[in-house]
């Protein structure tokens, strides 16, 4: 059985401006096995969203290779890189992107909706995911009525519902105080002791200590720590 979901191999990213050449990544190697919890800390501005846009075929590296779930991402085109992308991965990011006029509950079952599933699956799902991050009881308000760390825990929902293999999450404890970080940092815990994979990047390096497998950016480079 092969349990790797994600290799990276002697990744690099530059950015061809008009007056600047930007070296952002370099020979990048990573290997990420089902059921791990990934973080990769580093300073702001060392690369860190670069290399997660990658990871989640957002954006494409100027060499290297990436293999996610047995198949060469970048060797398709941005169509069925797309498909990937909403079929098999989930993302979370430093701002919660949750729809403003739609409640909780159907922020989360919308994604659900649009792969096809029926509206009772859907929601039932979207309640269950809701109770499991303990913010089942703010299923109908809308985002602007709860706090910025369930606001979080909602936009992990909403990434969770179609069972995506990996959930990427950028700086998602960026904007909350300790209290909530802690909080949020628990729900990524209890995803990866439930057998998910995430991989989480963060400036912050206290968030480390919740990884399974713990890098740092530095240089251009990746270190495991
Ligand atoms: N689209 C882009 N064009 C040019 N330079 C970019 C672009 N995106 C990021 N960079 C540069 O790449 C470096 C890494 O950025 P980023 O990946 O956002 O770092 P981090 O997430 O660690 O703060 C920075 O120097 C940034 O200015
Ligand atoms: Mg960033």
């Amino acid at each position: 059985m092969n349990d790797m979901i994600l290799e990276v191999s002697n990744l690099g990213k530059t950015y061809f401006l008009e007056n600047e050449t930007i070296h952002v990544l370099q020979g990048i190697d990573l290997r990420v096995n089902k059921g791990s919890f990934v973080v990769i800390s580093g300073p702001s501005g060392s690369g860190k969203s670069t290399l997660l846009n990658i990871l989640g075929s957002l954006d494409r590296p100027t060499s290297g290779e990436v293999v996610f779930d047995s198949v060469d991402l970048f060797s398709h085109d941005d169509a069925c890189l797309s498909e990937t992308r909403n079929q098999k991965m989930g993302f979370v990011f430093q701002f919660h992107h949750l729809l403003a006029e739609f409640s909780c509950l159907e922020n989360v079952a919308l994604p659900a909706l649009v792969n096809g599933s029926s509206p009772s699956r859907a929601y039932q799902k979207a309640q269950d995911l809701l109770d499991t991050f303990d913010i089942g009881d703010k299923r109908n308000r809308l985002p602007d009525e709860i706090s910025g760390g369930e606001r979080q825990r909602v936009a992990i929902a909403r990434a969770m519902i179609n069972d995506p293999l990996i959930l990427f999450a950028d700086e998602p404890t960026g904007n909350l105080d300790e209290e909530n970080t802690n909080k949020l940092l628990d729900v990524f815990v209890g995803l990866k002791d439930d057998g998910r994979t995430v991989v989480l990047v963060s400036h912050s390096l206290d968030i480390a200590r919740v990884g399974t497998d713990v890098y740092k950016l530095k240089e251009r480079r990746l270190y495991a720590v």
